[in-house]
């Protein structure tokens, strides 16, 4: 038997366990990783909570996406995303990996890249999440060099990827975070500014000139209002995290075909820059995984300042 981290309820981080389950072997084009690194995103929290849908019978709900590890079986005509076979001893890491929370997971090839030595583990598994949605974002936005840029939740483990991609197009960011992280986001190449009242004024008195887009990670009304108020054209808002401000005009990126695309041809690039040292991944803190309720409740605070990683 393999350990995993499974919602045992729906009550959140309360509920997180550490269950056994039985391990499989790769079918063909599949492979096998002992995962190195695993990492908790709100996602995990959000279905742990019962909120992408609370059936019990999907209980007890394996949890996960992102995990980096070493292959140890190989079914035949395993090959990674990146075109290269995978085999025995390799170092791979992936997203959308379904119960990644896991000692050990049994997954497509075809969602793997090679980890390049340059990555660590933790880097690795936690890269593309983020990053692939940092990306996304920055697309819907259209944001390009001479753009200022606003980011609400600059802090975060998405906030943190969207300055560094946007500041790489050339564009100036502000970016909004509790004070305590100011300089965590000043580090990232944005200017920092305080969430709360009184948003919208402090960013003009930073952006004189205006603010041509706004991405919101934070998912908050004073976000969404704020955006709508510095940004001239709505579809220049683009959120994550708050749906209803679709309603008014900003773009909302969730599942589907066009989130798939955008975010798969993202992946190498990304791989690339951050193993060059281009991109800096930003990790909050690691916990071992049989304490992975500890590693819930810090996510559930909503201020980690990064990703929360668990090793098995
Ligand atoms: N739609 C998608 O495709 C997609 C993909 C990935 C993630 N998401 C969603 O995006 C959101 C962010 O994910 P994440 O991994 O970046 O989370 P995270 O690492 O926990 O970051 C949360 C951010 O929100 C900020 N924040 C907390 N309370 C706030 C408040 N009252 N006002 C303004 N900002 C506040 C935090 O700032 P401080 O710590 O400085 O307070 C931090 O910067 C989550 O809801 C997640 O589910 C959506």
């Amino acid at each position: 038997m393999v350990r995993a981290v499974a919602a045992t309820a729906w009550s959140g981080a309360d509920a997180i366990d550490v269950i056994d389950v039985t391990p499989r072997s790769p079918g063909p084009g599949e492979v096998v990783v002992a995962v190195e690194a695993t990492v908790i995103s709100p996602f995990d929290l959000k279905r742990a909570t019962g909120l992408m849908g609370r059936d019990d019978r999907m209980l007890p709900l394996r949890l996960g996406n992102e995990a980096a590890g070493v292959v140890t079986a190989a079914g035949t005509g395993a090959v990674g995303f990146d075109g290269e076979p995978l085999t025995v001893g390799d170092e791979a890491f992936g997203h959308w990996l379904p119960g990644a929370q896991a000692d050990e997971i049994t997954v497509p090839a075809s969602m793997l890249l090679h980890k390049p030595a340059a990555l660590g583990f933790a880097e690795a598994a936690a890269l593309l999440g983020s990053a692939t949605t940092a990306v996304h974002t920055l697309e819907a936005a259209a944001v390009r060099d001479g753009d200022v840029v606003l980011v609400h939740g600059a802090s975060g483990a998405v906030g943190g990827m969207v300055v560094q991609l946007a500041r790489r197009r050339g564009a100036h960011v502000i970016g909004t975070a509790a004070p305590g992280r100011h300089n965590q986001v000043r580090a990232a190449g944005a200017q920092p500014v305080a969430y709360g009242d009184g948003l919208a004024e402090r960013v003009r008195a930073l952006a004189p000139g205006g603010v041509t887009a706004a991405i919101d990670t934070a998912g908050t009304d004073e976000a969404i209002a704020a955006s709508f108020a510095l940004v001239a054209d709505p579809a220049r808002v683009v959120t994550i995290a708050n749906f209803a401000a679709a309603a008014d005009g900003a773009q909302a990126l969730g599942p589907g075909p066009d989130t798939e695309r955008i975010r798969s041809a993202a992946r190498l690039d990304l791989v690339r820059l951050a193993a060059a040292g281009h991109l800096v991944v930003s990790i909050a803190a690691e916990f071992p995984i049989d304490d992975a309720r500890s590693a819930y409740r810090m996510l559930a605070t909503g201020h980690a300042g990064g990703k929360i990683i668990l090793r098995p």
